[in-house]
């Protein structure tokens, strides 16, 4: 028999590196999918129509309002919402521990979709001007800190990776000039 417009559907999608499925009607948004069916409470919900940036998840390694996308659509996609960055139970990622650091939270309503911007843009812009930073938060709205402490944040860590990929860029290098033969 044909299912009916708003019929629920059984959706599956790998979230924060775990298969889960749950159930929606067509006209479910991705934001209050991830919420109130599979429990990812770090997606936060403000304006619903893609202004103020909190909603930010990652699907596929790219950084999506999950208030704009229909839970649907995102059947099959790997996504990554806040609760996804930490690398343990006990232990912060870089970033986060970046924004305590800097005291670049207040409430913290924006900070999971800021968060997962961030973590799009550093995957992207290694060596990111504070202009660039800017730009890539003028996505999201913050109406506690005034941006300083997130940009400093931010640009604290792009400088850690630079530091970390330039190390490793000389070790691949030191080992190909061991691996030459003697002259
Ligand atoms: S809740 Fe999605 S952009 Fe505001
Ligand atoms: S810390 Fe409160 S809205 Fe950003």
């Amino acid at each position: 028999m044909k299912k009916l417009p708003h019929a629920r559907h059984t959706i599956a999608m790998r979230l924060n590196g775990i298969d889960r499925n749950g159930e929606c009607e067509p006209r479910t948004l991705l934001s209050d999918f991830l919420r109130y069916e599979l429990g990812a409470t770090g997606v936060h919900v403000g304006c619903e129509h893609g202004v103020c940036g909190a909603c930010t998840v990652t699907i596929d390694g790219v950084a999506q309002r999950a208030c704009l996308t229909l839970a649907v659509s995102a059947e099959g996609c790997d996504i990554t919402s806040a609760e996804g960055l930490a690398p343990e139970p006990d232990k912060l990622s870089e970033l986060q521990a970046a924004f305590r650091r800097h005291h670049a939270l207040q409430c913290g309503f924006c900070t999971p979709g800021i968060l997962m911007s961030c973590a799009d843009f550093l995957s992207r812009v290694t060596q990111p001007s504070e202009a660039e930073v800017r730009e890539m938060l003028s996505g999201h709205l913050c109406r506690c800190t005034g941006y300083s402490n997130i940009v400093s944040a931010i640009l604290e860590v792009a400088l850690q990776q630079a530091a970390t990929q330039q190390v490793a860029a000389q070790q691949v290098v030191s080992e190909k000039t061991e691996d030459l033969p003697d002259a």
